[in-house]
């Protein structure tokens, strides 16, 4: 057992054991890549930081970074989407040191953050970019020792790419969210179902025939959108880019501005990245009883602290999940989670199956860091193309399903410009 971790209860280790056994049958590309290198060990002796959501999922990642050689920590990269049981079987069974705790206040969140810095990381892997932030901002002793770093949300590529454009990135960051294999599947299939799932496990609702407002029209809002509209909800897309608001048009959703879709939605789910989607005068004009959550990486979508001026007394909690908001005019409304990502505040995160690719890209970005950081800028970089399409060949063949090959005839024929119509 490792001698430095702060979890929940170590006795919930044999539990969280079965659910990571549960959770690697459904990542067959990610276990292809744990054989690999528990083989040819590249990364033997490296150090990586992990700051990423403590799941099933995550676990499988850690496992298999550490069977290639690396001595890995993980923290959490949000105070409520701890899987305690996760969390012990990883210190109890694979040695693994990890921090977090489901439900750890802020100042707890960033001790930890601290505690996996002050392994000295070669590598950082983050989900949201505060690793990286905490260590640019307060830990620049450690700098020396970093190859690179890997991010896997789009939220955290936005902050990294803005740090690179002010010069203050000192080391590369691979994208992991840029792979087409990890957005056009997790942040759409993945966003898109759980988010449906946290929020039917938080209120039991039944989404037939509600109004259901989604904030964005990113990969993420589209898949929420998408399942929403198939389990029967009439669905109202809000943006601010003209392309994405006209494809949510032809995609068959009601467009129209937030004040606008205020008096009308009876839940909200916000997933755009940034801050007061929902804000006062939106929450002034909704219906009594309406229901507010959030699938956007950090809890700043919603006004949190507006609807509490707002609300004439404490919230009080109705269910698991759920905070009545009384306001001063006599309506109530629902937050979902805190105002937290709901899709792991409520329910588990993406599925492993969509997590599997996801995962494949973060261990190939980190062994990628490890060949090239040597030729790489301090900027933000995207995993090769042919990596996405190997991880999308070993995703197929798992799934068992077989594609077609051009013929040379095929391929001279893309190669060449003299022959159009014939
Ligand atoms: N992000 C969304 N879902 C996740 C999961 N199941 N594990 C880790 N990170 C996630």
């Amino acid at each position: 057992m490792s001698s430095e971790y702060d979890v929940k209860n170590l006795d919930l280790a044999p539990g969280g054991r079965l659910r990571i056994e549960w959770a690697e049958q459904e990542m067959p590309v990610l276990r292809q890549i744990r054989e690999r290198l528990a083989k040819e060990q590249p990364l033997k002796g490296l150090r990586i930081s992990a700051c990423l959501h403590v799941t099933t999922e995550t676990a499988n990642l850690m496992r298999t970074l550490q069977s290639g050689g690396a001595d890995v920590v993980l923290c959490a990269s949000n105070p409520l989407s701890t899987q305690d049981d996760v969390a012990a079987s990883l210190v109890h069974h694979d040695e693994i040191p990890v921090y977090a705790v489901r439900g750890e206040d802020n100042d707890t969140y960033f001790q930890h953050i601290n505690a996996a810095l002050d392994h000295q990381p070669h590598i950082t892997m983050d989900d949201g970019a505060d690793l990286v932030s905490e260590l640019h901002k307060g830990r620049t002793d450690l700098l020396n020792d970093v190859m690179g770093g890997t991010e896997e949300t789009t939220t955290g590529v936005i902050r990294l790419r803005a740090m690179a454009k002010d010069g203050a990135l000192k080391f590369p960051v691979i994208a992991v969210n840029d792979s087409l294999t990890k957005h056009l599947f997790d942040n759409r299939y993945g966003t898109g179902q759980s988010t449906i799932d946290g929020i039917i496990r938080a209120t039991n609702l039944l989404l037939a025939g509600r109004v259901v407002v989604v904030a964005g029209y990113g990969w993420c809002s589209r898949g929420i959108a998408m399942r929403a509209k198939g389990l029967g909800a009439r669905v109202i897309v809000t943006e601010i880019d003209p392309v994405k608001a006209l494809e949510a048009v032809m995609d068959g959703y009601q467009v129209m501005p937030m004040l606008d879709a205020a008096p009308i939605g009876d839940i909200f789910v916000t997933s755009t990245g940034d801050i007061n989607v929902i804000d006062i005068p939106h929450m002034e004009r909704m219906k009594h009883g309406a229901v507010l959550a959030n699938s956007g990486h950090f809890n700043v979508e919603i006004n949190l602290k507006g609807l509490a001026e707002l609300s004439d007394r404490p919230a009080e909690l109705v269910n698991r999940h759920v905070e009545r908001y009384h306001l001063k005019d006599g309506r109530v409304l629902y937050l979902l989670g805190e105002g937290r990502l709901i899709n792991l505040a409520a329910a588990e995160g993406h599925p492993a199956s969509v997590m599997d690719m996801s995962f494949a890209n973060q261990a190939l970005g980190a062994e990628y860091m490890l060949a090239n950081h040597d030729q790489l800028e301090n900027i933000v970089y995207t995993i090769p193309a042919q990596v996405d399409a190997e991880i999308a060949s070993l995703k197929l063949a798992a799934m068992g399903v077989k594609i077609d090959t051009l013929t040379d005839e095929q391929v001279a024929y893309l190669n060449q410009w003299q022959e159009g119509t014939i």
